[in-house]
C-alpha cells in the first residue's frame, strides 16, 4: 500500500492520569458511551502484548469458515474501539455497523477507562499480558515503524519512559495489575500470558475455547492452531498488517520475532539490573507472576 500522509507523529500528554495521544482520545465521550452487547467478546490488552494474535484465532474459531473473497484484515475485522485517526472511520462507528455476531473488540484500555457498558451487559473479555521486557522491546520496534505513534528516542530513553509510565495507553505495571484485580472478582475475564501461548499454545486454545463456551472438533482446533503459527500469520497478509499504510515495514515488521526472551539481545546488563530493580518495586503489592524466558 503507498504511504500515507498523516500528520506529524502525536505527543503524549496526561488524560485522567494515564498518558494518551490525541487518536484514542479525540472520540472520547463516543467511546465511553459505547453500548456493548451482551454476546459482545472483548480482547483487552496493553499495546504488543499478542493483540493480534489472539484476536486471529477468535476470529479463526468464530467465522473461520469465511469465503475468501470475504476476507478482511485482521484490523477491520476486529475493530480498535478508541481508535479515531484520520482516514479511517472511527472504531465506534465501525463497531455499530457491524453485522457478525459475536462482535469481536479490541481494546488497550487500562481497566478504570472501560466504558461501563462492558461490565453491565457482562461481557466475556479476554486480557493478554506479557512479561515487560519483551513487551518493552516490542513496543519500541513498534514506535520506530508506526508514524501514528509518538518519537521513540534511543533504546535507553524509550526503556526509562517505559519505566516511568510514559508511554501510550500509561503505565504497564498498572495496566496489567490493574485488570488482575478486577479478574479477582469478575469471572468473565479470562487472563492469558503470552508466553503460555508461545509455549503450548494448543493447551491455551483449549483454555480459550472453555472459557467462550465454544468445543470445535479436534481436526478445527488443529487447523486454527496451524494458521495462527507466528511463520505462517507473518506471511498472511490478513493478519501481518502489510496493508496498514502507517507503518513501515522497512524499518521494523509488524510480525517481529514473536519470541519470548528476545529481551536478552536489547538489554545491557545494567539496564536489565536496574529494570528488575525498579520491577520489584513497582510490583511488590501484586501476586501477578511472569516469565521472562521459557
Ligand atoms: P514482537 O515485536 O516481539 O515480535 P500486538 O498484536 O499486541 O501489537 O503484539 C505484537 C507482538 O505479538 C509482536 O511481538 C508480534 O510478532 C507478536 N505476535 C503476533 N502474532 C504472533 C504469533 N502468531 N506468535 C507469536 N507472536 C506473535
Amino acid at each position: 500500500m503507498e504511504n500515507m500522509e498523516l500528520p506529524p507523529r502525536p505527543k503524549l500528554f496526561d488524560f485522567h492520569g494515564v498518558s494518551m495521544i490525541n487518536y484514542f482520545t479525540d472520540n472520547w465521550d463516543n467511546v465511553q458511551n459505547f453500548q456493548a452487547r451482551p454476546d459482545d467478546i472483548l480482547i483487552a490488552t496493553y499495546p504488543k502484548a499478542g493483540t493480534t494474535w489472539v484476536s486471529y484465532i477468535l476470529d479463526l474459531l468464530y467465522f473461520g469458515q469465511t469465503a475468501p473473497e470475504h476476507q478482511r484484515p485482521i484490523f477491520e475485522k476486529v475493530p480498535f474501539l478508541e481508535l479515531l485517526i484520520p482516514l479511517y472511520p472511527p472504531g465506534v462507528e465501525v463497531l455499530n455497523n457491524l453485522t457478525t455476531s459475536p462482535r469481536l473488540i479490541k481494546t488497550h484500555l487500562p481497566v478504570q477507562l472501560l466504558p461501563k457498558s462492558f461490565w453491565e451487559q457482562n461481557c466475556r473479555i479476554v486480557y493478554v499480558a506479557r512479561n515487560a521486557k519483551d513487551n518493552a522491546v516490542s513496543y519500541f520496534h513498534f514506535d520506530r515503524m508506526n508514524q501514528a505513534e509518538p518519537e521513540p528516542g534511543d533504546w535507553n530513553n524509550f526503556l526509562q519512559r517505559f519505566m516511568d509510565g510514559k508511554m501510550v495507553f500509561g503505565s504497564w505495571y498498572d495496566h496489567v495489575t490493574g485488570w488482575w484485580e478486577k479478574k479477582q472478582t469478575h469471572s468473565k475475564i479470562l487472563y492469558l500470558f503470552y508466553e503460555d501461548m508461545v509455549e503450548d499454545t494448543g493447551r491455551e486454545l483449549d483454555r480459550l475455547c472453555s472459557f467462550l463456551g465454544l468445543s470445535p472438533s479436534a481436526e478445527e482446533k488443529e487447523r486454527v492452531r496451524g494458521g495462527v503459527q507466528f511463520d505462517i500469520m507473518k506471511k498472511n497478509s490478513m493478519a501481518n498488517y502489510s496493508t496498514n499504510p502507517v507503518m513501515d515495514f522497512k524499518i521494523s515488521p509488524f510480525m517481529r520475532k514473536g519470541k519470548v526472551g528476545d529481551w536478552k539481545n536489547h538489554f545491557t546488563v545494567a539496564q536489565s539490573e536496574q529494570f528488575d530493580e525498579d520491577y520489584k518495586k513497582k510490583m511488590e503489592n501484586t501476586q501477578l507472576r511472569f516469565h521472562t524466558t521459557i
